[in-house]
């Protein structure tokens, strides 16, 4: 898929938390943030470990293998920018997440 998709619910994805999708069989992980929602690939780019269990702490979301920290807003590791996630385009309208894969930020 390539282009807007919808993706959730909006009520699916509460403040602070992280919620997971599949989309062309890659997996994505979501995180709402002070009313803004942010999308990445959900694997770490340390060894591969699934980020959506980590911890959310305001803007970042720290793996829950070795506790890499990476910024939701631009996806780069907080100690070396340098290594970065995909980053992907949200939006939000009527009750519904969207985004848009083919076109990563990052
Ligand atoms: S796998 Fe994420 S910090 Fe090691």
């Amino acid at each position: 898929m390539v282009g807007w998709g919808y993706v959730l619910r909006s009520e699916q994805l509460t403040e602070g938390k992280a919620a997971t999708v599949r989309i062309n069989g890659q997996s994505i992980v979501l995180a709402r943030v002070g009313g803004q929602i942010f999308a990445l690939h959900n694997e770490c780019p340390h060894l591969g470990c699934p980020l959506h269990r980590g911890r959310l702490d305001g803007f970042l979301l720290q793996c829950p293998c070795h506790d890499w920290q990476f910024d939701l807003r631009t996806g780069e590791f907080t100690i070396a920018p340098e290594i970065k996630i995909p980053v992907f385009p949200v939006r939000e309208e009527n009750g519904k997440i969207l985004l848009r894969t083919g076109g990563e930020l990052t």
